[in-house]
């Protein structure tokens, strides 16, 4: 697998890393504890020796079976988040998610310094280690600013406990901002957002941004959540909880288009490498100008297997400019729920 550096800071990390937020049972994916151990343990050996995961993702449940699997293990790297707590509720509310026993849990942001040191000691434990290689800031906290609670991370990077400092979901001035105040110690890391065919709006302002400024950038959903793998016909249905049932990207009418866009253009180039969707896809976004290296979210084995090999597969600059263009321009209807609420409140606001 080939590994690249990530920002500045003497981190590398594989092309792919491992996505812990589907083995966390939140929103999606099973709570089968063996089959995300063996996951993660084939992951680990096949050379993604880079794990993203957060203290949210199934409530403290991803990163328990991450410390599990990586028990005395040192050569993987350790990617961990703070900023939304749901064993707290202090600050705005977030969103809403069902854990693994169906009930309903809130979570809220919280970027206080306060909370900043409690969740990385949780993390520590949870993870099994004495100190995270990566720790990012999940999403602003619209009451605290960002230079407050990454400056926190810095005094625990001072204290030992954690190795760089990375952010995700911020906006371009945002991310300038935490680059600014983490000036004396290096700056930012890593920013982690979402980028993937279907979503490519950050080449506009903050990959080139973090191109010029040394700072890395993790890519998440890559496969928009399975979509981009062709694992999505017409009539999959998603159980209870699944979040992805309600989002656009996953509306009937948009899955046949993309659907069709994956089947005319992208699996003739993916057989022409004897590669799966899922590798092709994951190998087009890993050499966008800018991308450090994508989060590829998987819960079983099989998933992980097909992903390690999206590492070493290249794509010819014709093949990557064909797969490119047959999405650009791509716009997703939005659901049909969706219109009718807009509709409803739009009534209710003429009131
Ligand atoms: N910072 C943030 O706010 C944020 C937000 C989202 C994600 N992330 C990070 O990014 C990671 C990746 O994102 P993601 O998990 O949202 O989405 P993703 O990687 O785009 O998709 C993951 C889903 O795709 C399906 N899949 C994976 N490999 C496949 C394969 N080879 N063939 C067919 N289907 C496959 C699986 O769906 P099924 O379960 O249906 O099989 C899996 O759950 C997360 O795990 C997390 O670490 C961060």
């Amino acid at each position: 697998m080939r590994q690249r550096a990530l920002g500045s800071s003497g981190l590398e990390v594989p092309v792919v890393v491992l996505g812990a937020y589907p083995l966390g049972g939140t929103n999606w994916g099973s709570r089968d504890d063996d089959e995300a151990l063996r996951a993660l343990r084939v992951a680990f050996d096949g050379g993604m020796t880079a794990v993203d995961t957060a203290p949210v993702y199934g409530f403290g449940h991803s990163e328990e079976l991450v410390g599990r699997a990586l028990a005395g293990r040192e050569d993987v790297r350790v990617l961990s988040k703070v900023g939304l707590r749901w064993d707290a509720d202090h600050g705005r509310l977030a969103y809403r998610a069902l854990d693994a026993n169906g009930q309903l849990r809130s979570v809220h942001h919280d970027g206080r310094p306060k909370s900043v040191q409690q969740e990385v000691e949780q993390s520590l434990r949870r993870l099994q280690r004495e100190r995270l290689d990566l720790v990012q800031l999940h999403a602003p906290d619209p009451d605290v600013p960002v230079g407050e609670t990454v400056g926190a991370l810095a005094a625990l990077v001072d204290a030992g406990k954690v190795r760089a400092i990375g952010t995700s979901n911020l906006s371009l001035e945002q991310m300038t901002q935490a680059h600014g105040s983490l000036r004396d110690v290096g700056g930012l890391t890593s920013e982690q957002l979402h980028f993937s065919l279907l979503t490519r709006g950050a080449e506009e302002d903050r990959l080139p941004w973090a191109a010029a400024n040394e700072v890395g950038v993790l890519a998440y959903s890559p496969l928009d959540q399975g979509l981009l793998a062709g694992a999505v016909p017409a009539d999959r249905k998603f159980p209870k909880g699944d979040k992805r049932a309600g989002r656009a990207t996953f509306q009937p009418e948009n899955r046949g288009r993309i659907n069709a866009i994956l089947s005319d253009v992208v699996r003739p180039i993916a057989d022409g490498h004897g590669a799966t969707l899922a590798q092709t896809v994951l190998a087009w976004t890993i050499d966008v100008p800018g991308i450090t290296a994508v989060l590829a979210g998987a819960r079983t084995e099989r998933h992980v297997q097909e992903n390690l090999r999206a590492g070493t597969l290249e794509l010819s600059e014709e093949e990557r400019a064909t797969i490119g263009r047959a999405f650009a321009g791509f716009e997703l209807q939005a659901p049909k729920t969706q219109g009718l609420m807009a509709r409803v409140f739009g009534k209710l606001r003429g009131r």
